[in-house]
């Protein structure tokens, strides 16, 4: 299973870290680095850092790092090995057998080439003779024949063994077909198609693999309405949206959040190329999060029916905790996006833009709302309303925002501005207050939690944990330092068992010879663990005098010994474990 070493080394020494992370991140060089806005979380200053020298990347901002493969990893969202395999094929190398294509990793691929020639197929239908019914349902949507061809669209026959057949012909197993759920298992084993006599939407992820489809039925009120894909190896619902492959290179910053895959389509077909949607189901934290690596704001454009309103409100939940910033449109009339282009024609795209333009945020949306609950001509249902409203306003971090909207209802209540702000306070101290008591809480299980070994370290004594990073990075950056430290100190002596893993590594690395390679340890390491070892590299700069420098360190680590250990803070009470915080802040200061 697992790739040699050698491979990898070498891989990585034909991979320019720079020019690979160019075509996701634009990059500018500032000294030895270079820099520019990460793609892991939106930001508008550029805090993404890659140095060419150490072949990893950091984030400040977000404190995401690694090497390469960690960067493609997490940018094409892969396991390891397939990370592997993209970066070999653009090298031009060729990864060793039976080690990459084995187990999961081979099903994977079997399966995406599974989906890739069903949609092919799907997409033929709608020129035959049976399959043109599909056509016309489409081109009766208003969709142009660029458009079913950008998209892929396609049909499934009336026929329960037409896919099948021609899956089976192309010499794809039972099982696979079955696997990738193109094709249900009937009572004794036989695989039948799962998608018949209905229009195809084929969900494409980033990459450009076809993991899953759509399927609408035409018979107006036939249940369910579309059908689609289950969770495979290759697809889960709640982790992928809609065209994202087509609006991540579209969406400058902005992305539109619709709820239905026609809706996309004729927002993309109107020219507004940036409109993702959900698979059926409501926005998910890992769909908000994706969304966050491509945009810094989200215009939401859900149904006007009452469901598609409780979905914004649902979203807006998940969205605004991300740092994004959030705008709703209301599409008049209870049309979706779909209907408004079709009703308008020639006019919708202008039409469109206009309900973007005028549209609020959606600390707006939420106050009239709100305001629409209540009757606020009556004193009573005036002070509930500003009361709620307060609660809301409270909530933002942004003072100038909230200054923003209490001015506003003040205007719009007529009442002072000083009475409003007085009650937000009140609400945010103890909004505050209870924040601070979670946030100790939250730092006490993390300290006592068995299962992270990443934040196990954060009460390792800073003086300690700071020389072994140091002692790290100087390794890594200094070979023939490494090759003597590595025969005179022992991981025993590292006190953080990442820290002292990371030793590990390297010496297996230096003993076994690979010269260049002290740094190609990531594949042992969790995305996470890799983002620290980046941070280690990154927040030590070269020593002038490595040699002493890591005499200096070791020392350190010898003589540290008044340690607080793991024990300790696991049996510590609260009062201990504040006094040992601030003995560690002591130290630190
Ligand atoms: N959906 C689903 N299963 C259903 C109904 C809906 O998965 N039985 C998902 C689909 O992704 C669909 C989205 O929810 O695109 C929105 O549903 P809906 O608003 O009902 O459909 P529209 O996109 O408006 O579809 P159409 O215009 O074709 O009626
Ligand atoms: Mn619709």
């Amino acid at each position: 299973m697992a790739i040699p070493q050698e491979f990898i080394s070498e891989l990585k020494m034909r991979t320019d870290i720079v020019d690979v992370i160019s075509s996701y991140v634009k990059l500018k060089k500032t000294g030895r680095n270079y820099t520019g806005l990460c793609p892991f979380h939106g930001e508008k200053t550029p805090s993404f850092t890659v140095s060419p020298d150490k072949g990893f990347f950091y984030c400040f901002g977000c404190h995401v790092g690694g090497d390469v493969i960690g960067f493609i990893k997490q940018a094409e969202n892969l396991d390891y090995v397939e990370s592997i395999k993209l970066l070999a094929q653009r090298a031009g190398m060729t990864v060793p057998e039976n080690t990459a294509d084995s187990g999961l990793s081979r099903l994977r691929t079997r399966i995406y080439e599974a989906n890739r020639t069903a949609a092919r197929f799907y997409n033929k239908q709608l020129y035959t003779e049976e399959g043109r019914e599909g056509l016309r349902y489409l081109r009766g949507r208003m969709l142009a024949d660029s458009t079913i061809t950008h998209f892929g669209l396609g049909f499934a026959p009336k026929s329960r063994f037409a896919l099948v057949n021609h899956l089976r012909e192309k010499g794809f197993t039972k099982a696979e077909i079955i696997q990738a759920n193109l094709a249900n298992e009937t009572r004794n084993g036989n695989p039948i198609d799962r998608f018949t006599d209905r229009v195809m939407f084929p969900i494409i992820d980033l990459r450009g693999n076809v993991i899953a489809f759509g399927g609408r039925t035409m018979i107006k009120d036939f249940k369910p309405k579309y059908l689609n894909t289950s969770d495979t190896p290759v697809f889960t619902k709640g982790n992928n949206l809609f065209a994202l492959n087509f609006a991540k290179n579209e969406a400058n910053g902005t992305l539109i959040l619709v709820e239905g895959y026609m809706d996309v389509i004729a927002l993309h077909q109107a020219g507004f190329r940036n409109a993702v949607a959900g698979l059926g189901t409501a926005l998910t934290p890992e769909q908000a999060n994706i969304l966050r690596h491509y945009c810094n704001e989200v215009i939401l454009c859900y149904d006007s029916d009452n469901a598609g309103q409780m979905a914004a409100s649902k979203a807006i939940q998940i969205l605004r905790p991300m740092g994004l910033d959030i705008r709703v449109v209301a599409v008049p009339d209870g049309k979706d996006p779909d209907e408004f282009m079709k009703t308008f024609g020639d006019q919708g795209p202008a039409r469109f833009r206009m309900l973007i333009e005028k549209s609020g945020n959606d600390v707006d949306y939420r106050l009239d709302k709100l305001r629409s609950k209540y009757n606020t001509e009556l004193t009573d249902q005036r002070v509930s309303y500003l009361t709620e409203a307060a609660r809301l306003i409270a909530t933002l971090d942004s003072s100038i925002e909230r200054d923003v909207y209490i001015s506003r209802l003040s205007r719009d209540q007529g009442v002072s501005k000083e009475a409003i702000l007085e009650q937000v306070n009140k609400i945010a101290r103890k909004n505050s207050a209870g924040a601070a008591k979670r946030e100790f809480r939250e730092l006490k299980k993390q300290m006592t939690s068995e299962s992270s070994a990443i934040s196990r370290e954060k009460y390792v004594p800073l003086g300690s944990a700071r020389a072994e990073e140091a002692l790290i990075a100087l390794l890594m950056n200094n070979e023939d330092i490494a090759m003597e430290v590595i025969k005179k100190v022992s991981p025993e002596l590292f006190c953080s068992p990442l820290n002292r893993r990371v030793y590990e590594a390297i010496k297996g690395n230096a003993e076994k010879g690979y010269d260049f390679s002290l740094t190609d340890i990531s594949g042992g390491f969790s995305d996470e663990e890799n983002s620290r070892i980046a941070q280690m590299l990154f927040s030590h700069t070269r020593e002038n005098d490595p040699k002493r420098a890591a005499e200096d360190y070791i020392r350190k680590m010898t003589d540290n010994s008044q340690r607080i250990t793991p024990d300790q803070v696991a049996s510590a009470d609260e009062d201990e474990l504040r006094r040992m915080m601030e003995q560690i802040k002591k130290k630190k200061a």
